[in-house]
């Protein structure tokens, strides 16, 4: 289904939070934290150049995907939904922002 390109736009606006650490879109490189080009429907932890934190290596293993749901609970509290993260980020606390992040990423890089 298409996305609102307003609601894109503000994720552009939300992923500001996030550019220190992370790349998207063409030619996107690992920063301290890794690429995100074609996140949702991604294995988690599966960006091989990357050295993710044991806790993102169990959720590989055990086949875990990025859904927006798994996504918005993450991104909501980075480190409740997955203890041991090593991404230093408190969270997004708006719904909104959760839902603009989420339709950004996926009108982005494959
Ligand atoms: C991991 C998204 C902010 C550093 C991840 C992952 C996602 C993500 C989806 C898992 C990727 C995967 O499984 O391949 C975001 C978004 C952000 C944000 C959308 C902004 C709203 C940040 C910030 C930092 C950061 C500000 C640095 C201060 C990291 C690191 C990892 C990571 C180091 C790897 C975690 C680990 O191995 O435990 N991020 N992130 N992120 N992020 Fe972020």
């Amino acid at each position: 289904a298409d996305i609102d390109p307003k609601l894109i736009a503000s994720g552009q606006k939300v992923f500001r939070k996030c550019q220190a650490c992370h790349d998207v879109g063409a030619g996107a490189k690992n920063k301290s934290g890794p690429q995100l080009n074609g996140l949702i429907g991604r294995p988690m932890g599966s960006v091989e150049s990357f050295n993710y934190s044991k806790v993102f290596k169990t959720a590989h293993e055990e086949g875990r995907v990025w859904d927006e749901a798994a996504l918005a609970e993450f991104l909501a509290k980075p480190k409740s939904f997955m203890k041991g993260t090593k991404m230093a980020f408190s969270g997004l606390r708006k719904e909104q922002d959760l839902d603009a992040i989420t339709a950004y990423l996926k009108s982005v890089g494959d």
